[in-house]
């Protein structure tokens, strides 16, 4: 059985249909643990009522960044995770900490990588006035929501979207890419190769 950690600041959404399918099918994989960096995440309570172990690391005690990774790492490898999935863990994460889960990181960035990077993504498509969005499962690199692109899915833009509708259209599509990506990998169907992704 391979070990699953999922990180989270709020919602989780994306953590919740990963656990549900994880509970659904047949994986080789559990999720170990599901961790936030912030006490009032609102998923860490959907984690702990499915039996998974839940942990704060509170990253605004910490003095400084690498102090908070530090930790976080610390607290990670506690679990012995063979992935490391970020749904919706909104921190700006260290070159170490980057380094030491290299190939065995997952993201997932609410646009269609690589347009719109950061925050705000579904109003920075609605400026651009592009007319297909969606969202991207990638490798975490040590640059900001880049690495190698496992899954995306598109969207229309329709007129009359707003950053609410059209949020909801993509998160819509998360929760179907998100669960599948993390099942590519952990049966070992994914390879990298010169920064692209190939699934077997
Ligand atoms: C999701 O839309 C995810 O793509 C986005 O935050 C939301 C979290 O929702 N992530 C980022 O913006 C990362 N830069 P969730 O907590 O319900 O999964």
């Amino acid at each position: 059985m391979k070990n699953i950690v999922i990180l989270i600041s709020g919602r989780g959404s994306n953590m919740e249909a990963i656990v549900r399918a994880s509970q659904a099918g047949n994986w080789p994989a559990r999720i170990a643990a599901v961790i936030a960096n912030r006490a009032d995440a609102a998923g860490l309570a959907f984690a702990a009522a499915n039996g998974i172990q839940t942990a704060v690391v509170p990253s605004r005690e910490f003095p400084s960044r690498e102090a908070f990774d530090a930790a976080l790492q610390a607290e990670i490898d506690r679990y012995a995770p063979d992935l490391v999935v970020l749904a919706g863990f909104m921190r700006i994460l260290t070159e170490s900490f980057v380094r030491h889960y290299e190939g065995r990181m997952l993201n997932i960035h609410p646009s269609l990588l690589p347009s719109f990077k950061g925050l705000h993504t579904h109003q920075q498509a609605l400026d651009a006035g592009v007319k297909l969005h969606g969202a991207t499962v990638h490798f975490v690199t040590a640059e900001l929501d880049h690495g190698p692109i496992v899954a995306q899915a598109a969207v229309s833009v329709n007129d009359g979207d707003t950053e609410d509708t059209l949020a909801a259209r993509v998160l819509a599509q998360e929760h179907l890419i998100y669960p599948q990506a993390v099942l590519d990998f952990v049966e070992g169907r994914l390879t990298v190769s010169q920064g692209r992704v190939s699934r077997a």
